[in-house]
C-alpha cells in the first residue's frame, strides 16, 4: 500500500500554496500518495490520521504564522501526535526582520505535541528565489528520501 502523506499550507498571495503543489507532484511522483489541503478547509485532528505531515507557512506580521494558520496552529494544543514524522517548509523575505519565522512556530509546534522532524525545514527566500525553483525540488527528493528510508513503519 502507498505511504499517504498529508500536506496543510496556508498562504495569502499563493507563494507557499505553490510550493505545496509542487512538492505534492513530485512526491506523487515518487510513489507517495499526497492530500494536499489549504489550512482554510482543514481541522486539526485530520493531522492524526497520517503518519507522514508537511505543514506549510509564509510569515506576516512581525514574525506570524500566516493568518489562515493562526486558529489552526492553536487547534494542535490538545493534540498527541506521538509517533508522526512531520516536515515543516514556508516562504518569507529575507528582507524582514524575524525571515520566515512561521517556519520556526510550527517547528516547535510539531515538537511540542510529540510529532518528530524527519529533515531541516525548507525556508524560500521571495527575494532570491522563485517558488518553482531548484531549491523546493531538492527539498522534495530529501523529503521523499527519506520517507521511503522510513517506510518500514507503516
Ligand atoms: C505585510 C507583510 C508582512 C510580511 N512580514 C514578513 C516577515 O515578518 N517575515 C518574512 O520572512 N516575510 C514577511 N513577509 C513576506 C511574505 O512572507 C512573502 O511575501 C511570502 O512569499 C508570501 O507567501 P504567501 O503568498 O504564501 O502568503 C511579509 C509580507 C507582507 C506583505
Amino acid at each position: 500500500m502507498s505511504i499517504k502523506v498529508l500536506i496543510v499550507f496556508g498562504s495569502s498571495k499563493g507563494r507557499t500554496g505553490r510550493i505545496a503543489e509542487i512538492l505534492s507532484d513530485a512526491l506523487t511522483a515518487k510513489g507517495l500518495t499526497t492530500v494536499l489541503k489549504n489550512v482554510f478547509e482543514a481541522r486539526p485532528k485530520e493531522l492524526l490520521d497520517y503518519r507522514y505531515i508537511v505543514l506549510g507557512s509564509s510569515t506576516y506580521g512581525q514574525g506570524d504564522l500566516q493568518r489562515d494558520f493562526l486558529d489552526f496552529e492553536r487547534g494542535m494544543d490538545d493534540l498527541d501526535l506521538t509517533g508522526i514524522k512531520a516536515a515543516i517548509f514556508g516562504s518569507g523575505n529575507s528582507r524582514y526582520a524575524y525571515y520566515a519565522e512561521a517556519v520556526d512556530i510550527l517547528e516547535a509546534k510539531v515538537k511540542i505535541q510529540g510529532a518528530r522532524l524527519i529533515l531541516p525545514s525548507f525556508r524560500q527566500d521571495m527575494m532570491m528565489e522563485s517558488p518553482d525553483g531548484e531549491e523546493v525540488l531538492q527539498w522534495t527528493q530529501e523529503l521523499a528520501d527519506t520517507i521511503h528510508a522510513g517506510s518500514d513503519i507503516k
